[in-house]
């Protein structure tokens, strides 16, 4: 297992590039998939998550090459049974496979997917869109299979019961070569589904109102090939700046949009953080001990919960009593037994975390169970009197790239450990 060990009361300074964002490249290149002729994307994060997208595509036939942060994608002939089953559960966003296999070939077999272990998470709601687009679906033996019933699939009004992002990207990519018009209401409003639109479009497809919570799709039979640059990650640039604001630092994340940052940014100056925004960059420096907030994770533009857990983190050691309420996810409260162990005073009921914030966090030996509990042990250790190792780094390199690396150039105090 990998570990990290962090020397804490080391300051970060300095400015960090912020990388490609996950979980638009985890979209984006399943969706090259649709296009008849090569597909290069480029800010693509050189992490765990898109290793396995690539392995997988490669298993089923797909071309896919490396270069420069960048991907060439040409899928001439894909076998849609080939998929991998050892690859598909190491990762959430393999679903997005359905899609794009019902829309380009009409049918597709993909084992359940696997993925971060933060509570229950279903899928009934891409099932009851492929459904309305016309594929006969059914799962067995951990493996969903669809066809189409007719040679495309066929637009449709699909209203989701719950707002997901996934089942989103799932319906764009299988009605962007569908017939006829497809609506999506209750919509996922995520940049990054506005990052796939803009990629679907400049295929040639038709993808209008994304971002908002009804998106329309004029189904095309070709798409083509074309180049397109991914958006940051946000969620890596917040935990920089959650980063900063726990070790009492001063970080600017540079290559970002800032307005996706504004949920984050606003609940670190409640806490007495300054944050700044300037062009493409976005500054956040600590002015002593932080205060305690009440947040609440909620969809885009709310709050995101994929920055929850470090944000627990920083208020572990913030001056008074912070409530931290986890909206979106059943299960996304495992680092705060980790952060006890660092003598963290937090108590979990439910879905919410009523956290007494301490003077100092201590360092301690403790383990990352999932993606963002590990980048939220990163933030604590930082900040934590004497040495933190943090295990279970692996799942940490599923969505951050080179993390040791770039703590290191803000000045951390970190050895990586095999
Ligand atoms: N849900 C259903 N039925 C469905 C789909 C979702 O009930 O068919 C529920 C889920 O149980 C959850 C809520 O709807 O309560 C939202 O789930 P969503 O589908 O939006 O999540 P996801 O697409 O599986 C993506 C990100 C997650 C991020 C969530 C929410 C990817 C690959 N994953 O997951 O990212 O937390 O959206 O923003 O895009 C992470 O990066 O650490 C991560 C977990």
């Amino acid at each position: 297992m990998a570990k990290l060990s962090i020397q804490g009361g080391h300051p970060l300074f300095g400015q960090v590039r912020v990388s490609g964002r996950k979980n638009s490249a985890v979209a984006v290149i399943p969706a090259a998939l649709l296009a008849d002729g090569p597909t290069r994307l480029d800010n693509i994060p050189n992490i765990g998550d898109v290793a396995a997208y690539v392995a997988i595509l490669r298993a089923m036939g797909a071309r896919v090459e490396g270069a420069d942060g960048g991907l060439l994608i040409e899928a001439e002939r894909v076998d849609p049974r080939a998929v991998p089953y050892d690859r598909i559960t190491q990762m959430r966003a393999s679903y997005y496979l359905l899609g794009v296999l019902l829309a380009r070939q009409g049918e597709a077999e993909v084992p359940l997917p696997g993925g971060c272990d933060i509570g229950p998470r279903p899928i009934d709601q891409h099932i009851k869109g492929l459904r309305a687009l016309g594929a006969e679906v059914d799962i067995s033996h951990g493996v969903v299979r669809a066809r189409a019933r007719s040679r495309r699939l066929l637009g449709a009004r699909i209203y989701l019961d719950v707002t997901s992002v996934g089942a989103t990207i799932n319906l764009m990519l299988a009605a962007c070569r569908a017939e006829g018009t497809t609506v999506i209401e209750n919509a996922a409003k995520e940049p990054h589904v506005v990052d796939l639109a803009t990629l679907l479009n400049a295929m040639g497809g038709h993808v209008v109102g994304a971002g908002t919570d009804a998106i329309r799709i004029h189904g095309t039979d070709r798409l083509h090939g074309v180049e397109h640059a991914i958006i940051a990650d946000e969620i890596e640039a917040a935990t920089w700046l959650l980063a900063a604001a726990a070790s009492g630092g001063d970080v600017t994340v540079e290559g970002v949009i800032p307005r996706h940052l504004e949920p984050v940014a606003a609940k670190l100056r409640e806490a007495g953080v300054a944050v700044e925004e300037d062009g493409d960059a976005v500054r956040a420096a600590a002015r002593g001990r932080l205060r305690a907030v009440t947040v609440k994770t909620l969809p885009y533009p709310g709050f995101p919960t994929d920055a929850q857990q470090p944000m627990t983190a920083c208020l572990a050691s913030a001056e008074g009593n912070s409530v931290v309420t986890e909206s979106i996810w059943d299960g996304r409260f495992k680092h705060v037994e980790e952060l006890k162990r660092m003598g963290a005073h937090i108590r979990v009921e439910g879905r919410t975390a009523f956290i007494e914030g301490v003077p100092r966090l201590s360092g301690a030996p403790v383990q990352a169970t999932d993606l963002r509990a590990g980048a939220a042990l990163i933030v604590a250790a930082l900040g934590a009197d004497g040495t933190t190792d943090v295990g279970g780094c692996e799942h940490v390199d599923r969505g951050y790239e080179d993390i040791a690396g770039k703590l290191l150039a803000l000045g951390g105090q970190v050895r990586r450990e095999p």
